[in-house]
């Protein structure tokens, strides 16, 4: 699908023929930056970690997927937030066996919460379950994030980390579709939600609240990470 068409803006007065999703990318592209460029990703995607080290950004995520996907049961009949659900998306079962690949079958017990992710959860929690377009808004972050640039990542985590079993210690980054054809949906959905541009606007600075929140995580992690040698 073009991302640039313009057929996706709807009869609602947002003044533009700009379709929302090209408009939302374009409007958080620099907040994506700085999750892109981080110590912790950079380092992550440079093979410079160790499986430990990865291993905490599995265990941090965790109760963000719990919370999105309890949260998406709870949209499942809203007429504008459920279909971002696609079948196949969720990514909490993929997720746990990671976590049992990385800390063995008692992960639960030895994974510990931090204070980057206890404030991602809280917004989470404050938004996804009561505001279609909030739900909206920190779901695309994560899950258009994982089927994009999150595909890279997994490549290099394999690579670096020695992973040549099968999908054990990937399963996170593993759709059951091709993820381009799960980005064009997604797109396609974005551009048909039911939202006038004040709406719109909401949802476009939920997005950057969500990039900030997984950058502060991701900061949090660079904070443990060994000095690099250089
Ligand atoms: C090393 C880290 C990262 C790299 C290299 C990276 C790279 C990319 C790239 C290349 C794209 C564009 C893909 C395309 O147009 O098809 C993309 C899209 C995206 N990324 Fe990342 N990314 C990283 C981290 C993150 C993080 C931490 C998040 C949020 C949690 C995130 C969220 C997104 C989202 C939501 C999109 C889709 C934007 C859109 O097209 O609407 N990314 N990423």
């Amino acid at each position: 699908m073009d991302s640039a068409r313009t057929d996706g803006a709807q009869g609602d007065g947002a003044g533009t023929a700009e379709a929302f999703s090209a408009r939302l990318r374009a409007a958080t592209w620099s907040d994506h930056g700085d999750n892109e460029t981080s110590a912790y990703m950079s380092a992550l995607v440079e093979g410079r970690l160790g499986r430990d080290e990865y291993a905490v950004l599995v265990a941090r995520l965790h109760p963000v997927y719990e919370l999105l996907e309890g949260a998406a049961d709870r949209m499942a009949a809203d007429p504008a937030a459920g279909p971002f659900d696609l079948p196949g998306l969720r990514r909490l079962e993929a997720l746990e066996a990671d976590l049992a690949f990385f800390y063995g079958p008692r992960w639960r017990a030895r994974i510990e919460p931090s204070a980057a992710t206890a404030r991602y959860c809280d917004r989470l929690r404050e938004v996804c379950f009561t505001w279609p377009g909030g739900f909206v808004a920190h779901h695309y972050t994560r899950y258009m994030g994982d089927l994009s640039g999150g595909q890279y990542i997994g490549l290099q985590v394999r690579k670096t980390l020695d992973l040549s079993a099968g999908d054990d210690g990937v399963r996170f980054y593993r759709f059951p579709g091709k993820p381009k054809a799960y980005k064009d949906r997604y797109r396609d959905l974005l551009d048909a939600a039911p939202w006038d541009a004040a709406e719109q606007e909401r949802v476009i600075r939920e997005v950057k609240t969500a990039y900030r929140l997984n950058a502060a995580l991701t900061e949090e992690l660079g904070e443990g990470l060994r000095p690099s040698a250089a």
